[in-house]
């Protein structure tokens, strides 16, 4: 039996977490012992520049994955285009040609299965494969969440209600009405959230303890924030069967710069932590629903 699990991070909306949850539970998954493919979906390339590498140096990416589709556009199969990175993390990178590829995939009706059909070759290498997609309700969205055995949704603290679910509902149903394919969410991932004590500080420690020295209480209008943010959870939890929440953390930021996920750099970080229980509980998953193929 080999089993292999392929995860899909979602939502439409810009900028809520998608390429640093996938990164970060990409990390703690390589970190397990795991064997891990980051494929990177998003012509903004932020996976592929948050794993260490420069989109203008490759000379195979993903553009040249979908593009062999076409005619008079060389044969190219998915581990022609992966490249190690130096966390131990392998990359299917995305450049910004990404973009022209979706008018050309409006062209051919088999479309939505494309990503999907690619990864079969690479099914036996791999024990997780981890998608990140853009902010997006377009053709690599869709082929993402084809491929994928799982999705995981992230939400900001800007997300506020779940009517940006609403959205994301409607694309699962159409892929299910269209294409027979049953697309659901357990996961939801809460980033970079207030909602909850002082863990929004961080590292913690004397950062913390000179935090609550000087600064002054939350002001009215952080005390309604937080008192928003707490009741959205709430609904959160009521919707996916399970939540995490990711505290605000510097060490996010001081990762990326660095070209390395959470996991290699600052795992004990209050963010680093919880991208490890999140890990944790995909690697049971993996044991649980792992999949004859
Ligand atoms: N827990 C966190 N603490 C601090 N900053 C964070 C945290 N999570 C994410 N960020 C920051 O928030 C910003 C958005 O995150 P990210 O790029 O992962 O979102 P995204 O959903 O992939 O965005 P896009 O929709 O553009 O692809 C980034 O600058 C990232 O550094
Ligand atoms: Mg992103």
């Amino acid at each position: 039996m080999l089993n292999i699990t392929i995860i899909a991070f979602a939502h439409h909306k810009g900028g809520t977490g998608k390429t640093t949850s996938c990164l970060n539970v990409a990390g703690f998954l390589q970190k397990s012992g795991k064997s891990v493919l980051v494929v990177d979906c998003d012509p903004q390339a932020s996976a592929t520049v948050g794993l260490g590498i420069d989109p203008d140096t490759l000379e195979l990416s993903m553009y040249d994955l979908f593009m062999s589709t076409f005619e008079g556009f060389p044969d190219t199969v998915i581990s022609d285009i992966i490249i190690p990175t130096t966390s131990g993390i392998d990359l299917a990178p995305a450049t910004l040609d990404l973009v022209g590829v979706e008018p050309y995939l409006y062209s051919i009706e088999d479309r939505a299965g494309l990503l999907r059909d690619a990864l079969a070759g690479v099914r036996d290498t791999y024990d997780f494969i981890l998608i990140d997609t853009p902010p997006s309700m377009g053709q690599f969205v869709i082929n993402g969440l084809i491929a994928a055995d799982h999705t995981i949704v992230t939400l900001d603290p800007g997300t506020f209600a779940l009517k940006g679910m609403e959205a994301l509902s409607t694309v699962f149903g159409d892929i299910r009405d269209i294409l027979g394919e049953n697309v659901t969410s357990e996961f939801a991932i809460l980033t970079r959230w207030k909602g909850q004590d002082d863990r929004a500080t961080g590292t913690g420690g004397f950062a913390l303890f000179l935090k609550r020295i000087f600064s002054p209480g939350p002001s009215a209008e952080e005390v309604k924030e937080i008192e928003m943010l707490k009741a959205f959870e709430v609904e959160v939890r009521k919707t996916f069967k399970q939540v995490f929440v990711v505290p605000y953390s510097p060490a996010i930021y001081e990762t990326q710069q660095k070209g390395l996920p959470i996991s290699h750099y600052a795992p004990k970080s209050s963010a680093g932590s919880e991208y490890r229980v999140i890990a944790d509980a995909l690697l049971e998953l993996d044991k649980k629903y792992g999949k004859d193929v």
